[in-house]
């Protein structure tokens, strides 16, 4: 009899399915919005990870079928389904990683900050409730608009008196898988080997990429640039457009949350690795949040890497960024307050 060999792939940037030494902890990773267009190819993913012993589901519906169908798959993460509020303490409880994709997504014609009054409430009750369970958990938010819902996590948490800067992370991982896969179809580039760091926050003009600074060094037209940047930061949106009232990105999304959760996982057992993530940061001044990679340890965010060198365009774009994003989070800040 012979096995598909998943387990065996090396994946790129040292990630998803790559093979591991065998750690003697249990890692536990909560999955808050497991059953929604996110929340399924994602748990599908983490199913597949070798550094998750437990996957807990949470969600307000369909939990149970989520996880019976994954359960079935023969891998060693061990499944368990939560459904509703009553059953959120023991879904996070002990978890060492909590991924939030739980939320509305955009329809074409609206913003991610229109998002902000249905989902700032959902994430303000999730981190109360990790607060009390699991206050030690790194906590990845993937719900929109993560300008706003960072900041909303940090303050919960520090009203509940469990604040640790280093361990809230906005995901913006989907916005450097874009830029590496059209950075790599433009320039003929393999886009496994491809890396573009994506700076700022995770919304429009906020979105920064730093063509600046891809491996391998690449050189860009203006033209190619003042298309490019605009095409990075929109591609949300073509995507929102392109499914047509269905939703937003879950696929690639779900790609990109895997990975993030791998690379925190890998951080946790000393394997320190660098990923771009919006947090609270003292990189750029004037704004309390900002994404620039960041070195990921057993701590979270062991070193905050900062900006690097920036082309004088990609300087007007952080400049032009940090007013919008001090709205973001100023109305984070006060939802909780
Ligand atoms: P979806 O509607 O398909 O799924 C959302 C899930 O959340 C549903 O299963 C729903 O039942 C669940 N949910 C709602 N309230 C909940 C609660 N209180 N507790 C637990 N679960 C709850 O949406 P989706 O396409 O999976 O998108 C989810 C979120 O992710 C949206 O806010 C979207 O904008 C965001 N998103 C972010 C990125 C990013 O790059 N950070 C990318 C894509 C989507
Ligand atoms: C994305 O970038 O795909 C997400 O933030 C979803 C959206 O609303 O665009």
């Amino acid at each position: 009899l012979s096995r598909h060999p998943l387990g065996s792939f090396e994946s790129h940037r040292g990630g998803l399915w790559e093979s591991v030494r065998h750690s003697s902890s249990s890692p536990k990773v909560a999955l808050l919005g497991a059953s929604g267009g996110i929340g399924q190819p994602l748990g599908l993913l983490l199913k597949q990870d070798k550094l998750i012993a437990n996957l807990a589901l949470y969600d307000v519906v369909n939990t149970p079928g989520v996880a019976a169908d994954l359960s079935h798959i023969d891998t060693n993460a061990k499944v368990s389904a939560y459904t509703g509020s009553g059953e959120l303490h023991a879904a996070v409880e002990g978890a060492d990683v909590v991924v939030i994709p739980a939320g509305v997504p955009r329809k074409p014609g609206m913003t991610r900050d229109d998002l902000f009054n249905t989902n700032a409430g959902i994430v303000r009750d999730l981190v109360a409730a990790i607060a009390k369970a699991s206050p030690k958990a790194l906590i990845a938010i993937i719900t929109n608009p993560v300008n706003s819902t960072v900041p909303i996590a940090y303050e919960v948490l520090k009203k509940a008196g469990v604040y640790d800067k280093r361990r809230v992370f906005g995901v913006t991982t989907l916005d450097v898988v874009r830029a590496q896969a059209f950075v790599a179809e433009l320039k003929g580039l393999d886009a496994s080997k491809t890396t573009v760091p994506v700076i700022g926050g995770h919304a429009g003009i906020t979105i920064i990429p730093l063509l600046s600074q891809v491996k391998p060094a690449t050189k860009f037209t203006d033209d190619e640039i003042k298309k490019l940047t605009p095409r990075i930061q929109d591609a949300g949106t073509e995507v929102v457009n392109a499914k047509a009232g269905a939703g937003s990105a879950t696929l690639s999304m779900a790609l990109a949350g895997a990975r993030f959760t791998n690379a925190l996982l890998r951080g946790l057992k000393g394997e320190n690795n660098v990923q771009c993530s919006y947090v609270a940061s003292d990189a750029v001044k004037g704004v309390e949040y900002f994404s620039t990679p960041v070195e990921l340890g057993p701590n979270g965010v062991e070193k905050i890497l900062g900006v690097g060198k920036v082309s004088a365009y990609e300087q007007q774009l952080i400049d032009a960024a940090v007013s919008e994003l001090n709205k973001n989070v100023q109305k984070g800040v006060a939802f909780v307050k």
